[in-house]
């Protein structure tokens, strides 16, 4: 998603600069090698406190943290979705709200807050209670309560949107529909 949405901010005329991290050096998505947009890309553990405080400085006006571990590594590794998912989301969340008061902050959660529907038929609304049936679940369902909190105290501007599962083409490389449909389930 993150290269979509830097495709997206690229083509954007309010935006004036871009930075793109991961845990190797992002590319410029491909649509956009002519920007005039200022883009850095950056290879960047967001586990680290020093890489966080480097990175997250005060000129930054919109945030959005796209870093994770998604829904089956993180049920595979515990030690590695809560270290990811979680921790280093908190300290985002606390290293912006010292460098950055009140930036607005997008996260993307999960409808995997919900965990597994009852029934097949079961419908489900932002009214329903977040039961996760997965680690993953359960570490965006936390995130996205910090980030309401840290909103309510007035530290940042927080936003959460509750997504489906988002798939690329390339998914298709090395997910079989089959797999698609039981990570739709598992979410
Ligand atoms: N794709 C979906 O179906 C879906 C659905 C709901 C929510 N989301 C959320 O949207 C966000 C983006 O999802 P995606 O599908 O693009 O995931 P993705 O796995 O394609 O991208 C996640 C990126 O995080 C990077 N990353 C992992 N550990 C890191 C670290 N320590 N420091 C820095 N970067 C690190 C990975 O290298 C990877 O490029 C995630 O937060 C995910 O939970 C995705």
């Amino acid at each position: 998603m993150g290269q979509a949405l830097a495709s997206a901010l690229l083509a954007d005329p309010l935006v004036s600069k871009l930075t793109l991290t991961d845990v190797f050096e992002p590319n410029v998505p491909n649509s956009n090698t002519q920007t005039k947009v200022e883009t850095r890309c950056l290879k960047a553990d967001l586990t680290s406190l020093e890489t966080c405080q480097s990175l997250f400085t005060p000129d930054l006006n919109l945030i959005y943290i796209l870093h994770g571990i998604m829904s089956g590594a993180a049920e595979a590794n515990f030690e590695l979705g809560l270290m990811v998912n979680l921790d280093s989301t908190r300290q985002i969340l606390d290293v912006l709200r010292q460098t950055n008061p009140g930036v607005k902050v997008i996260y993307p959660s999960s409808l995997a807050v919900y965990g597994p529907p009852a029934t097949s038929t079961t419908k489900i609304t932002e009214l329903h209670t977040p039961v996760p049936g997965s680690s993953y679940g359960a570490q965006k369902h936390i995130c996205e309560t910090l980030l309401d909190d840290y909103s309510r105290r007035g530290f940042l501007d927080g936003r959460t949107c509750r997504l489906p599962t988002v798939c690329f083409a390339e998914c298709s490389l090395v997910l079989s529909t089959g797999n698609l449909i039981a990570a739709s389930r598992s979410l």
